[in-house]
């Protein structure tokens, strides 16, 4: 019996991507009727192998374009022209790419130039400001115009969507994938030596990366942080950094030399969750974690000015403080101190899903007629 067997093509680069996609790989992998095949960009390097390895996923392809201290120009270019050779030989029915990075907007331009449908998860999410978080606005809001299917993680990112003119039958509502990776991930008794270290005090994680923070934001971020930890002796802040070399020299010259606050590198994404669920409170500029978090109970303070998740926000998970030293403190002192106050947040009902994203994203593929009309390389395989 001749069967068409349809190929899907996952594009990632940065850990983030990694951490929501490997669950999906994993998920699509289980269905005869699609073959998978997985490409990384290494828009990330260290950071993009500890959760591949994590999760057991072993790329078909990988472009290895990282270099130290990158530039936008860089890493869109390497994506775009490494894309079209991969894309060209390869020849998927779908292209799936994930949220707003440069690895998925270049990847998608590739794919629009050469006429192959693009799948979007992690679709819809919103500013409606170009500049922040600068330049994923930009990335997510093309990878829309794009896309011909958009797996959206809420029914807010999903009415974005429509309201920017998408047919309604290319959106699917169906949770964040980070959701389903966590269910893999946390575990009861998680042994750690910064664990250790930390276990009689009160955990406090920070994380913080994005580029608009670059510079004066980051230095209040630090000074906030700095002065908790002075002004709560009995809190132990945890901070894996980032490998960008300009936050982490910033990082030391903040923090370097405090009894409670132990930096660190990136943690792996089984450590990272589990020092998640561990935690008291979390401190972040990520996008991941102010969906991650709400899902372990944990409150969020977002060093940012804007949100595209504001689900969180609304239902009292995060708190969306900015950049100023003086809110972070406040904020972060009110939630350490009132106990009541901190229940509440830590009550929030998780806006993000219940874990079952891939197994949606998977049934909507089976299901749906995405490449009908796309004048697509055919594959015919014998079964
Ligand atoms: C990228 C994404 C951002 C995402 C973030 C997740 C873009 C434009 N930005 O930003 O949306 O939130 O990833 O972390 O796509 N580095 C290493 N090893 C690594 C990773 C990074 O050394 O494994 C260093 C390199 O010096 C690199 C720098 O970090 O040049 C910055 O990496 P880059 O991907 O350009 O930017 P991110 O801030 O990580
Ligand atoms: N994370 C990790 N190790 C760390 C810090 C974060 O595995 O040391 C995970 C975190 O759980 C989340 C993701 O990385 O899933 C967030 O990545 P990041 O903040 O770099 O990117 P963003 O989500 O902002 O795009």
């Amino acid at each position: 019996m001749l069967k068409r067997k349809r190929k899907i093509m996952l594009v990632f680069g940065t850990r983030p991507e990694a951490i929501k996609m490997c669950p999906l790989v994993k998920e699509l992998k289980i269905h005869p009727e699609f073959h998978v095949y997985v490409c990384v960009t290494g828009q990330h390097k260290e950071m993009l192998w500890q959760v591949l390895n994590c999760f057991q996923v072993v790329p078909d392809e990988n472009l290895d374009i990282m270099q130290r201290s990158q530039t936008l120009f860089d890493i869109t270019t390497s994506v775009l022209t490494g894309m079209a050779r991969v894309l060209q030989r390869e020849a998927p029915d779908l292209v799936l790419v994930h949220g707003d990075t440069s690895t998925a907007y270049g990847t998608a331009l590739a794919c629009f130039y050469l006429h192959i449908p693009v799948g979007h998860v992690e679709a819809g999410l919103r500013t409606d400001d170009l500049e922040a978080p600068f330049p994923e606005e930009f990335n997510r809001e093309s990878i829309s115009l794009i896309a011909r299917i958009h797996f959206a993680p809420t029914p807010a990112a999903a009415k974005n969507l429509l309201r920017e003119g998408h047919p309604p039958e290319s959106v699917f509502v169906t949770g964040n994938t980070s959701i389903d990776a966590l269910k893999t991930t946390v575990c009861k008794d998680y042994q750690h030596p910064i664990l250790d270290w930390a276990a009689d005090g009160r955990l406090l994680l920070l994380t913080a990366h994005r580029r608009e923070n670059s510079g004066m934001p980051f230095r209040h971020i630090f000074a906030a942080v700095r002065r908790l930890a002075r002004d709560f002796p009995e809190v132990r802040v945890v901070y894996p950094m980032h490998m960008n070399p300009s936050i982490r020299a910033l990082a030391h010259e903040w923090l370097d030399g405090e009894p409670n606050i132990c930096l660190t590198e990136p943690l792996d994404v089984l450590d990272f969750h589990n020092f998640m669920a561990r935690a008291e409170l979390i401190l972040t500029d990520s996008g991941g974690i102010q969906e991650e978090a709400p899902a372990l109970g944990k409150p969020v303070i977002v060093l940012r000015k804007v949100t595209e998740r504001p689900e969180g926000v609304s239902a009292g998970a995060l708190f969306l403080v900015g950049t100023d030293e003086k809110c972070i403190y406040r904020t972060a002192a009110v939630l350490l101190s009132d106990r009541k106050v901190y229940r509440k947040a830590a009550c929030a009902v998780n806006p993000y899903g219940s874990g079952t994203a891939c197994r949606q994203i998977a049934q909507a593929l089976l299901q749906g007629n995405w490449d009908a009309d796309a004048g697509l390389a055919e594959r015919i395989e014998e079964e």
